[in-house]
């Protein structure tokens, strides 16, 4: 079991200092010149790898694993155990007092579908959300009711008072569902001030956290929350939603199955309270115990120091591109405090070209292309209707070949300083003009490109390491 802050303390251990390398941060992968690099991932942002305390808390529980809340035998006590006490974790971590409870789920995406269905909304209802959600903080909603969205600047950012204006307009809101942070700019809106807008308001609040959860404190004042685990270190499948009891205590469940009731017979069925209800079917025992452990390192951390490491990686990385001829910084103006996330273009170089090549040659993993927020990129990116239509069209059609999109890099507490200089160096390489040392095409079906020069997935090759290649 991981050590809490307190016993942390007691046992006179100084907490972690950051970066951290995080569970296979000393991997190499072969590049296209034949010499093997550090891989070095930007990608925190779609999924981080797992803190070595995750790893070890995962190891240590897994001999004493068991089936939870049914069982009588020793292994199911202690695995019971584990996993609420990963509950009253994640409910800490929310800052939650007073009757919340928190549902143990798969991700954000399940999570806000669990909420959205939970809510019971119909056509009729408005639900006020933003341009620059996720598709998960979009598409669940629209799903039940009409949604009403707060537009962007061409930087990317949004104000208290444009949530205000689409809080007022009728009809009235049911739910206001909003990011607490943005995926693709890092851009974090000033959330207590629209909350308490909100609740003014009479309207309940849902905060996306999922890219907030890793880097700062969530928002205490938020009715409903929702993060993943694998975005903050615990990739073992689990996630958080969190909202008030009395949401959950009456109908039906999200999803219907054994473990969320009390008494069934052909006729009938008495449903458990919360938070069992909600959880229907075997839960996921190990994820939630990674999940306590990332838990119990970030708070071991402090957020005072994470946001710190943070701010300065952001700014490291955000004013390091935006430095570079030739690229362009798409978001919030350099100076606005962003997680530690940078999207770019390089000019006349294709976003998925840009990500093959320094993935091949640099050994630098990183993300293209729309990342899940189409309405927000497409914004980012300033295109026309007509040209939003020509690309759907040409997706009907199977061709990806000239998707729109953007480069994204995002780090985390793993990252330093010299991966931020090596990503910069290796973009600079990249945006200079000089033809690639080696010959790239691209999959119309998928858009992606690649070079036959690297081949780490092939029979009988090594997945790493350039001897076996
Ligand atoms: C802001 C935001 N919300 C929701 C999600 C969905 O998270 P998950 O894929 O873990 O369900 C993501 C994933 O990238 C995200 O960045």
């Amino acid at each position: 079991m991981i050590e809490t802050t307190e016993a942390a303390t007691r046992a006179g251990s100084e907490p972690p200092v950051l970066p951290i390398a995080l569970v296979g941060d000393d991997e190499g992968v072969c590049c296209a010149d034949g010499v093997e690099r550090r891989y070095l991932s930007f990608d925190a942002a779609a999924s981080t790898g797992a803190l070595p305390q995750v790893m070890r808390a995962v190891e240590e529980f897994l001999p004493r694993y068991s089936s939870i809340h049914r069982g009588a035998g020793y292994k199911s006590q202690l695995s019971t155990a584990a996993y609420e006490h990963a509950r009253e974790a994640a409910l800490a971590f929310a800052g939650r007092r007073g009757d919340d409870v928190a549902i143990i789920c798969r991700n954000t995406t399940e999570a806000v579908n669990h909420l959205a269905y939970r809510l019971g909304l119909g056509g009729d209802d408005v639900v006020v959300t933003t341009v620059v959600e996720h598709h998960a903080n979009l598409l669940p909603w629209r799903r039940q009711a009409s949604c009403r969205y707060v537009e962007c600047t061409p930087e990317g950012t949004f104000s208290p008072a444009d949530v205000i204006a689409a809080l007022e307009a009728r009809p009235r809101p049911r739910l206001l569902a909003v990011t607490g942070a943005s995926n693709i700019t890092g851009f974090q809106p000033d959330l207590e001030p629209i909350i308490e807008a909100a609740h003014e308001r009479g309207v309940p609040v849902f905060v996306d956290a999922a890219q907030l959860a890793p880097h700062a404190p969530m928002s205490a004042g938020a009715d409903f929350i929702a993060w993943s685990g694998h975005k903050m270190y615990a990739p073992f499948g689990s996630g958080i939603l969190i909202g008030p009891r009395a949401a959950f205590g009456e109908g039906d469940p999200f999803l219907a199955g054994g473990g969320a009731v009390d008494l069934v017979d052909l006729a009938e069925v008495v449903w458990s309270g919360p938070p069992e209800r909600e959880e229907a079917g075997s839960p996921n025992v190990v994820g939630a115990v990674a999940l306590d452990a990332a838990i119990a390192v970030l708070s071991e951390i402090g957020w005072p120091a994470v946001r710190r490491h943070d701010a300065a990686i952001a700014e490291r990385l955000r004013r390091g591109l935006a430095g570079i001829a030739g690229v362009r910084l798409l978001g919030p103006s350099l100076g606005t405090t962003t997680l530690p996330v940078a999207t770019f273009e390089v000019e006349g170089v294709a976003h998925g070209l840009v990500a093959a090549r320094l993935s091949a040659e640099f050994g630098i993993g990183v993300r293209h292309g729309c990342f899940c927020a189409h309405p927000y990129l497409m914004r980012l990116l300033g295109l026309s209707d007509d040209e939003i239509g020509r690309y759907r069209d040409a997706v009907r059609q199977g061709d990806r070949s000239v998707m729109p999109g953007a480069v994204r890099a995002s780090g985390g507490i793993q990252t330093s300083d010299d991966d931020v200089d090596r990503l910069l160096e290796a973009v600079r390489v990249i945006a200079s003009g000089e033809p690639a040392p080696v010959a790239y095409a691209q999959e119309p079906a998928t858009g992606d490109w690649s070079t036959d020069a690297v081949s780490w997935l092939g029979a009988g090759r090594a997945p790493t390491g350039c001897g076996g290649v």
